[in-house]
């Protein structure tokens, strides 16, 4: 029998205000998810002065609906959870003290849950009657969002050993930055997987970068894709300026299919190799992907095609839990206060906070 059956969530970190309810850390009763990307979008990203103003507009409505939603009242919850970091700071304070004052008010413990390890536990939710898997250890997780590109090795409930990380930009990130390049809109990802599904995956030979150990570096790969945009347009600057002399100019236009895929195939591959590498090396029981890049098509396919076969056993989760969501969250926080208890009330946030410590 569990401590606290019954937890209610709050997630603000960044630019979704999220109110969830859910049963065993498994059991989704309530998903409430406001995204602020419309309003973003203007902006080509996350505009922290105005997702936290968003954030202080949408989280009562939220909560409200989240309640309404998992059919329960305050008597039947056990226990309040927010996310306290990593992520914005002006963000991350609206959802903690919140969520503070929510546990207050009806009387309950509070616990301060890591924004990462909700996205490793969103791969052991589900909805009622719906098959999950069962947390084994060692697990190896693969979190792959804006901010973070991770690779750890899940030892038990709590105990994580993280084997690399990214030395540049996040692999997220790579897609936002790329489908700017592209003149496509914010968030990237899902824009260039929709338009690289019409390109030629090997139209580009982008390099594909593994730096030491389990390690992940981007930058690279978005600078070339950079000097192929400026080689189109500069080309077609060149032909307007003897336009003058020679006739019409051709300008041929950016190729923006070939790239995005040639661009996708790049990252994909570089994921896939170092998750089969450390998969292998350290026998995991399953392999878990989590974080927005985790709703990747190719990525996700291209991942079942290389373990399945292996008899290597994968999850990632539905899509609606791939990104940022309060569900995640909560079942975070249900093995956190099995084995914790609940946060003392000064916990504050923690914008830079880690999941574990570096390698040496
Ligand atoms: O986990 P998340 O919702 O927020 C953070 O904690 O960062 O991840 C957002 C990131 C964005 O960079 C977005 O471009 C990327 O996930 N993303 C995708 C896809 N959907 C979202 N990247 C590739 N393919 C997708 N389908
Ligand atoms: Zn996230």
């Amino acid at each position: 029998m569990s401590l606290y059956p019954t937890i209610l969530a709050v997630e603000s970190s960044c630019d979704e205000t999220a109110v969830a309810v859910v049963q065993d850390g498994r059991t989704i009763l309530s998903n409430i998810v406001a995204s602020q990307v419309d309003l973003h979008r203007q902006y080509g990203g996350v505009f922290p002065e105005m997702a936290s103003r968003q954030h202080v507009l949408a989280i009562t409505p939220v909560l409200e609906e989240a309640l309404t939603a998992a059919q329960v009242g305050w008597d039947k919850i056990d226990a309040v959870a927010a996310t306290y970091g990593p992520g914005l700071a002006g963000s991350l304070v609206v959802g903690l003290n919140f969520a503070k004052g929510l546990a207050l008010a009806q009387g309950l413990p509070f616990i301060g849950v890591n924004h990462l390890e909700g996205h490793i536990y969103s791969n052991w939710l589900g909805d009622k009657g719906r098959e999950i898997p069962q947390p084994s250890f060692p697990a190896l997780i693969l979190i792959v969002s804006g901010g973070h590109t991770e690779l750890f090795l899940m030892h038990d409930h709590g105990d994580y050993e993280l084997l690399g990380h990214t030395l540049d930009d996040a692999a997220g990130e790579a897609f936002d930055k790329v489908a700017r390049l592209l003149e496509l809109p914010y968030p990237g990802g899902p824009p260039i997987q929709k338009i690289a599904a019409t390109g030629d995956p090997n139209a580009f030979d982008f390099p594909r970068s593994l730096p030491n150990d389990y390690d992940f570096s981007f930058s690279g790969l978005k600078t070339a894709v950079l000097r192929e945009v400026e080689q189109f347009k500069g080309e077609g600057r060149e032909r307007s300026q003897l336009d003058d002399r020679f006739g019409p100019a051709v300008v041929r236009p950016l190729p923006v299919a070939d790239l995005a895929a040639s661009f996708q195939q790049a990252v994909v591959e570089v994921l896939v190799d170092r998750v089969l590498q450390a998969a292998l090396e350290f026998e995991v029981t399953q392999v878990l992907v989590a974080g927005g890049v985790a709703a990747n098509g190719p990525l996700r396919q291209t991942l079942e095609a290389t373990l399945i076969p292996r008899a290597i056993p994968l999850h990632v989760p539905p899509l609606a839990l791939c990104t940022d969501n309060a569900a995640a969250i909560a079942a975070a926080a249900y093995w956190r206060l099995q084995h914790d208890g609940p946060s003392p009330w000064s916990l504050e946030i923690a914008p830079n906070l880690k999941l574990a410590p570096s390698p040496t």
